[in-house]
């Protein structure tokens, strides 16, 4: 008779063995089916590991069992039937910026689509459709097409993140009030469905997989190329901005002046969609508000315009500068320039926990709410590191509204304000320090719990890892939207080889 404890321990042992024997098993067969499909791959003891392995997010370092660099559809293809074989978690890495690191997997082990071999960016000179590979990154996409015809297209400012998370899950800029999304430009894709298969889809040719990959691309396939209109560029961009520093001094002045800012925006005619703005607070004392006015009067603009949205911040610094296209796109990106490496080339990181809020356009923020939020910035001054970026999504005109909730699986149709609540370390390095990411969830909360009756939201491309799956599903997408996106999976990929901790399917129907 072995004492219990032995027993114990034996069984343990055998377990643990068993395991790595089966994880072996595994792992060579998606290594024998990769090779025999000529699939580059790299695992940890590659060259080159680290700089392929390393997400933005260095908070959330996952360790992908293989990462492969395929070269064109047929190699994403296989290296999709090659995990789905080998029971292995599949997503696609573009620009690497998932706040969650689900371009790493959101867990160990899974295999990971580094995308970065498919680099092309052509404009159609007849319908002005750009071709964009789902490697590329903002900054190179917008020099590009501005040097192809002098176009245009709406995203975020940082030159760095990905086109491919980026547009498959919202994309908002300062030029989204006039013309959505960078979602709202996708016309077609290319994209490996979970069988390996590769189709075409747009409105027309598979419209429920166009349907669901606009919201929901990380949970029904590999997008290897973008089709997406375009925009004449504008011939001139007032970039503008207020230093609101003086009316830190107490809460009630900077609450005023959000109140004010909001009366403006639901009232004013000189509210036109060419405006988009946002603010800015951090931890170290900053406090700005700041947008582009495109095509527009500068006189009237400076004279007239700007001094009302800001007039409930007494002291407000002003500047109006205006900007060439390209210029205008360089200074929301200092201090990054738009050309950026791609792939593992790129070593730019951050350590950093951030939620977001999303207010309804027609439930504008509350008095209360905003002198919450205002006496939050003030009590947390020196702490964290964190900043604040609250953007105007809606008001009157904005296009980002203008579409229709079920056109996509992006079905936040109604949103005022996104704030964007952001903790970071010092360096921006690890290790991180648990506490920030209680700072962060106070913040939100300041906003959400003044507020009951809010109905608030999240953003998609502000993924939020701490979210359980219900949760998630009822902020990204609510339950219609959801529960529609549920059916579509068990068609298209029942295996739910398509996985990050939220993916869709991870909840119940809501
Ligand atoms: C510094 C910084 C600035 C930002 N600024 C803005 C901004 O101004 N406006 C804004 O709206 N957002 C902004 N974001 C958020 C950004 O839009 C999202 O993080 C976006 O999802 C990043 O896209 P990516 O390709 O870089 O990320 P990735 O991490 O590569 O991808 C994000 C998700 O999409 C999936 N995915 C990637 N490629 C594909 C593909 N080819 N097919 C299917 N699924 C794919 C991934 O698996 C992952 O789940 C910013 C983020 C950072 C870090
Ligand atoms: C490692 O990356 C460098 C730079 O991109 C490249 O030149 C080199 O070929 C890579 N090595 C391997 C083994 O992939
Ligand atoms: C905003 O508008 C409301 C309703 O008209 C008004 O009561 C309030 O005083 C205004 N607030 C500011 C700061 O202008
Ligand atoms: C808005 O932009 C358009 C060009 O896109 C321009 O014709 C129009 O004058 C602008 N409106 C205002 C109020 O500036
Ligand atoms: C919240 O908003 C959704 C979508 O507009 C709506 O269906 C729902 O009734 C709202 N809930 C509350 C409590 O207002
Ligand atoms: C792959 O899945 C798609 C969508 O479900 C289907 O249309 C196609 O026939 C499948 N291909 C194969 C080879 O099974």
């Amino acid at each position: 008779m072995l004492p219990q404890s032995f027993k114990l321990g034996l069984g343990v042992l055998l377990g643990a063995v068993y395991v790595q024997a089966a994880s072996l098993r595994r792992d060579s067969t998606v290594f024998d089916c990769l090779t025999q499909n000529k699939v580059a791959y790299l695992t940890s003891s590659s060259a080159n590991w680290t700089a392929y392995q390393a997400p933005y997010n260095l908070r959330l370092s996952y360790t992908p069992d293989v990462i492969v660099v395929p070269e064109d559809d047929d190699q994403v293809g296989a290296s999709v039937r090659c995990a789905a074989a080998a029971n292995l978690k599949v997503q696609a890495k573009g620009g690497g910026h998932s706040y969650a690191s689900y371009s790493s997997g959101g867990q160990d082990g899974s295999l990971i689509i580094e995308m970065e071999k498919f680099d092309e960016i052509t404009v159609d000179q007849s319908t002005f459709i750009v071709k964009i590979g789902a490697g590329q990154r903002l900054g190179n996409v917008a020099e590009a097409i501005y040097n192809q015809g002098k176009r245009a297209m709406p995203h975020g400012t940082c030159a760095g993140v990905g086109i491919a998370g980026h547009a498959l899950h919202g994309g908002y800029g300062y030029d989204s009030r006039k013309w959505g999304l960078a979602l709202d430009h996708i016309v077609g894709l290319d994209v490996v469905l979970a069988n390996g298969t590769c189709v075409h889809t747009d409105a027309t040719t598979y419209p429920d997989l166009f349907y669901a990959m606009r919201g929901a691309g990380d949970s029904f396939g590999i997008a290897t190329h973008f089709y997406m209109s375009t925009e004449e560029a504008p011939n001139s961009v007032l970039w503008f901005t207020a230093g609101l520093a003086s009316s830190l001094s107490d809460a009630n002045t900077a609450a005023a002046g959000f109140e004010a800012l909001q009366n403006w925006t639901l009232t004013s005619p000189d509210l036109t969609p060419n405006i988009t703005y946002g603010t800015y607070a951090d931890s170290g004392g900053s406090f700005s508000f700041r947008g582009w006015c495109m095509d527009c009067d500068q006189t009237v603009f400076t004279n007239n315009v700007l001094p009302a949205m800001v007039a409930g911040w007494p002291g407000a610094q002003l500047t109006v500068q205006s900007l060439g296209w390209i210029d205008a796109l360089t200074v929301l990106s200092d201090p990054d320039p738009l050309p950026q490496p791609l792939g593992h080339g790129y070593a730019k990181h951050d350590t950093f926990y951030a939620k977001s809020v999303v207010s309804k356009d027609d439930e504008p923020l509350t008095p209360a709410t905003w002198l919450s939020y205002t006496t939050w910035m003030l009590a947390n001054q020196g702490q964290g590191p964190w900043f604040s970026i609250n953007n105007l999504y809606g008001g009157p005109g904005s296009a980002i509204n203008a579409v229709s909730a079920d056109e996509s699986a992006y079905s936040d149709r109604e949103a005022l304000w996104v704030f964007q609540n952001y903790g970071y370390t010092a360096n921006s390095l690890p290790p991180w320090d648990d506490k920030i990411t209680v700072l962060i969830d106070n913040l939100n909360d300041a906003i959400t719990n003044a507020q009951p009756d809010g109905n608030f939201t999240a953003y998609l491309n502000y993924v939020d890892p701490d979210l359980s799956p219900a949760m998630a599903a009822q902020d990204y997408y609510g339950a219609s939207t959801y529960d529609k996106l549920l059916g579509l999976k068990s068609e298209y990929d029942p295996a739910f080889v398509f996985w990050n901790p939220q993916a869709i399917g991870n909840a119940m129907a809501l």
